[in-house]
């Protein structure tokens, strides 16, 4: 088959660990004998320095026309004053808002070959394999007012959070579908103890849960969550939440996989349902990384598994998505590393080795 992707390699380590996950999709179009169309556009500060603008209407426009989006970071220090009219960071918001991206589906999963690459004990993490499904285009994110305004007694600033129940059903619909295709076992996170934002999302869940009788919905508040992740990750399976809870809690779950250079992720426009395409943005949890820029050690594992990731949810190309799965894995085994998961008895590759051995062995 022929497939549209445009592809959006950002800032910092953005085009390097791109490169590689496009290595990895090219051995996935000779292997499965499929052709993927690539078509490069800018995002971030490359996009700023060259357009001004940190979305360029010709970005969007390319992202509307194709598949599915593939983007690996935006961010740079050189953007990084508060003052700034315009961030690099704005471009990645405007893109989620602009494509309808409101579902983004975070994997964790604790590979054997790393539990001794977390800071938290090996026992604790080994078997780890959930998957955070964050709201991405509502909440505080995008509050209306969003401003910061001077009063008589001096500054202040807004941005309340607000959730219709349109937008905590399908997203909470989201929850579920994953559910029902794994442990069904559904954990909501929110703080109904304190937000009516809050009280009316664990109404929604409920009220949703009546079309999911197969699957166990539970209520988790969010500073629980944020202690139970860390003491029993392994109790978890799939987890729902909304915007700002989702960022803070993804992070967090980052390092049970020992380094931000392992997680992908998926934004998606729809409800994902086994086996039928969901268009999607498509990238790596991490950021620009700058201070490694440039110098061939970022780890690419993260976006070849988010290549995995568009094979999966937009293609509806579930073995070619395996295959690449089973390649970071096999890879892993043989005790290859890049620098940030790196332990005795490994051999360090750089960033372009590790695309090459993962590429060869898909
Ligand atoms: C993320 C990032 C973004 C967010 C930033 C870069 C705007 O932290 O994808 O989690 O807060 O959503
Ligand atoms: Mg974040």
């Amino acid at each position: 088959m022929n497939y549209r992707i445009t592809v959006l390699p950002g800032d910092g380590v953005g085009p390097e660990v791109m490169a590689e996950g496009m290595k990895v999709l090219e051995a996935v179009a000779k292997k499965f004998g499929h052709t993927f169309k690539l078509e490069y556009e800018l995002i971030g500060a490359v996009a700023i320095d060259k357009t001004d603008f940190a979305l360029p209407e010709e970005t969007l426009k390319m992202c509307k026309k194709s598949d599915a989006v593939m983007l690996a970071a935006v961010g740079d220090p050189r953007y990084d004053d508060p003052k700034l009219p315009v961030h690099p960071e704005d471009g990645l918001l405007a893109l989620r808002k602009g494509l309808g991206l409101f579902a983004n589906i975070r994997p964790v999963k604790v590979f054997d070959e790393l539990v001794n690459a977390s800071t938290l004990k090996a026992e604790v993490l080994k078997g780890t394999d959930f998957i955070f499904v964050r709201e991405l285009t509502g909440g505080v994110y995008f509050a209306k007012p969003k401003k910061e305004w001077l009063t008589t007694k001096g500054r202040k600033a807004t941005d309340s959070m607000t959730y219709s129940e349109q937008e905590i059903e399908r997203i909470v619909r989201v929850g579920f579908e994953l559910a029902r295709s794994r442990k069904k076992r559904l954990v909501s996170v929110d703080k109904a103890n304190v937000l009516k934002s809050s009280r009316l999302w664990r109404q929604v869940a409920i009220e949703v849960s009546k079309d999911y009788p197969d699957v166990a919905l539970s209520h988790v508040l969010v500073d629980a969550c944020a202690m139970q992740l860390i003491r029993t990750p392994t109790a978890f399976d799939v987890i729902v939440t909304e915007n700002l809870f989702g960022d803070i809690l993804t992070d967090e779950s980052a390092q049970l996989a020992g380094s931000m250079g392992m997680l992908p992720s998926a934004s998606l426009a729809g409800i994902p349902q086994s086996g039928k395409p969901t268009f999607g943005l498509f990238e790596p949890i991490h950021g620009s990384a700058p201070s490694i820029a440039g110098k061939d050690i970022a780890n690419p594992i993260a976006t070849i598994l988010t290549v995995a990731m568009m094979l999966r949810y937009s293609l509806a190309l579930e073995k070619e998505a395996a295959s690449v799965e089973k390649a970071v894995e096999v890879v892993l085994k043989q005790g290859y590393r890049t620098d940030d998961i790196m332990a005795d008895g490994n051999t360090r590759v750089g960033t372009r080795q590790m695309g090459d051995l993962i590429a060869a062995e898909v």
